[in-house]
């Protein structure tokens, strides 16, 4: 259409430019017509010019006709292209609108993408490093629905939040005025000391293993659609966060389960001695490092746990069950 256009704007400029040799030509024809009527031209010339203007009709006409069938295939390229340009807006927008339904379907793909990693990490998971916490859980959720025992879940040492995310998505919906708090310092381990480091052994535990920051933690507890109004985060190192005249953990009240997952001996008499007051029959201790430091007695977890038995005659545990390598549960026969 262009080349045509173009074609047909050369023929008209050449046909202006003939329209004004012609009119040079009628010019110098006035000229000649002047001085006839002076009487100054010969007869030839007036034959001439006789002449001359018969033939400047003629190519008048002939530039006239010229120029009306330009004008009329001028308008018919201008309908055409109005045509065109409609049909070119009617493209554009269904274009623009199937380019809309591309966008949507990709963010729902990209969604339900999303919804099988997880999906995918959750089996994962189950089949992995969590698989016998989770288990543990679940036998735990399975109790407790018979059990009735009042009060929250807590977990100390909760680093990513993998076990907690998962006690928060089952128990949450079943235990609807359940709540969830989680303690951590957000560091990491605390160095290893005294029966922690005896002889320079360590459990295979370090300073500062297992840091992950808070805002991290509640990050993926989002991120795993938990309600954060249901949890609560104690920051910082338990013998400093748990007491009864801390802001957070003072105002806490009966425990239902307990997940002690600290690791160390000195990190576990805090904990123990926080939850005292706050036991019920039935309510449930799971050490999830009962059998670190080679399975000792006097060592980790279980040192911890005897020696606050021991300062606490009232307290009895009944053996609930094991889980993982190194796992322990408990339920609460007496404690006051
Ligand atoms: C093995 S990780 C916990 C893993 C978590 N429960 C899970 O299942 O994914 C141990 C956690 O205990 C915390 N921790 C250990 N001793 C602590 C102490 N004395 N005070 C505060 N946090 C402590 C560490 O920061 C770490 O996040």
């Amino acid at each position: 259409m262009l080349e045509k256009l173009s074609q047909l704007f050369n023929g008209r400029k050449r046909l202006l430019q003939t329209i004004g040799d012609m009119q040079g030509e009628l010019a110098a024809l006035r000229h000649t017509a002047a001085q006839l009527t002076e009487g100054k031209a010969s007869v030839e010339q007036a034959h001439e010019l006789a002449t001359a203007l018969t033939d400047a009709d003629a190519a008048n006409a002939a530039v006239a006709a010229r120029l009306e069938e330009t004008r009329a295939q001028l308008a018919a390229i201008e309908a055409n292209a109005r045509t065109d340009l409609t049909d070119l807006r009617k493209e554009m927008a269904a274009f623009a609108a199937a380019q809309d339904r591309t966008t949507a379907l990709l963010t729902e793909l990209t969604s339900r993408l999303e919804t099988t990693q997880s999906a995918v990490l959750e089996v994962k998971d189950r089949l992995s490093y969590t698989r016998h916490r989770w288990d543990a859980l679940d036998k735990l959720v399975d109790y407790l629905v018979v059990a009735h025992v009042p009060g929250d879940y807590f977990e100390f040492g909760v680093y990513e939040g993998r076990t907690f995310g998962y006690a928060v998505k089952i128990l949450s919906g079943i235990f609807p005025r359940m709540r969830f708090i989680a303690f951590d310092s957000f560091q990491g381990l605390p160095a290893p000391k005294g029966p922690d480091a005896e002889d320079g052994y360590t459990g295979g535990f370090a300073e500062g293993q297992f840091a992950c920051t808070e805002e991290r933690f509640t990050e993926q507890m989002v991120k795993s659609g938990a309600d954060m109004r249901r949890i609560t985060t104690v920051p910082g190192w338990f013998h400093e966060t748990l007491g009864d005249t801390h802001p957070v953990s003072g105002s806490l009240g009966k425990v239902a389960a307990a997940w002690i997952d600290c690791d160390l001996y000195e990190s576990t008499p805090p904990v123990l001695d926080f939850l005292t007051g706050r036991l019920s029959v039935g309510s449930v201790l799971l050490f999830d490092d009962w059998r670190c430091f080679r399975n000792l007695a006097e060592f980790g977890e279980q040192r911890a746990c005897a020696e606050w038995l021991a300062r606490n005659p009232q307290i009895r545990l009944n053996d609930f069950f094991d889980f993982g390598f190194g796992g322990k549960a408990f339920t609460v026969a007496a404690c006051a």
